[in-house]
């Protein structure tokens, strides 16, 4: 297969990740997880500063920070920052809670889109974030964009916390997701935005397996 970039972008609980990861392992991809790399940022401050106040900015000392992401042939993602691995930490409630002022700035934004691409110079990619078709890569091969009604969305967060063992009511979860979308959608750079050549896929009533296998002939097609 040729050299191909694909961009997954759609909103949170669409399942690009999951469908993302298996996509790299079967087709030999390497999958980047952009959304880890905003949470290391939120986690990174909040552990220099203790919290993420409105008037944050992002300073010079960030260069400082190193962040690094690796895709293991089972399709886990580590992350880390400055030699810590947050890969589990930056999945906490409080990274979430603290990310929208962190992902809305545009020198943040900045740091981030440099790092994903030098990431991709010489391989393979298949990332999934909000803007990677409409941003990151505007000249990627294959863009597309993952959906699914919000019901269907709750239902596969309260799948995973349950699976979790965590106990968690389901309007909460639908009114976190609808809040994200709207954070998401209004966010003055790098909102999520469907590009116009992205190729739409409505989850909502396809499996998994339905989703991973119409994204690989998608690819294969254009890795040909
Ligand atoms: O995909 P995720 O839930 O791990 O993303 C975490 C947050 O980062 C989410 O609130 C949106 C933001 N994000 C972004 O602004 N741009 C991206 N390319 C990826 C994620």
């Amino acid at each position: 297969m040729k050299k191909v970039t694909v961009a997954v972008d759609g909103p949170a609980g669409s399942g690009k990740s999951s469908v993302s990861r298996r996509v790299a392992v079967d087709l030999g991809l390497m999958y980047i997880d952009s959304g880890a790399i905003y949470r290391s940022i939120t986690w990174y401050v909040l552990r220099r500063d203790g919290s993420v106040t409105p008037d944050f900015v992002f300073t010079g000392d960030i260069g400082e920070l190193k962040i690094e992401q690796e895709f293991t042939g089972d399709g886990a993602s580590l992350t880390s920052v400055n030699g810590v691995d947050v890969s589990v930490l930056i999945r906490d409630e409080v990274i979430a809670r603290n990310i929208g002022i962190i992902s809305d700035n545009v020198d943040v934004r900045n740091f981030v889109n440099v790092l994903l691409r030098k990431w991709t110079k010489s391989r393979s990619i298949i990332m999934d974030g909000r803007d990677i078709g409409s941003v990151v890569f505007p000249d990627a091969d294959l863009k597309i964009y993952l959906d699914a009604s919000v019901e269907v969305r709750a239902g596969r967060r309260m799948k995973e916390y349950l699976d979790l063992g965590k106990n968690v009511d389901e309007n909460l979860i639908k009114k976190q997701i609808i809040q994200r979308d709207e954070q998401d959608r209004r966010r003055p750079y790098g909102a999520l935005v469907r590009a116009h050549d992205a190729v739409y896929v409505d989850t909502s009533c396809m499996t998994m397996q339905q989703v991973i296998d119409h994204i690989k002939d998608l690819v294969l097609h254009i890795g040909q």
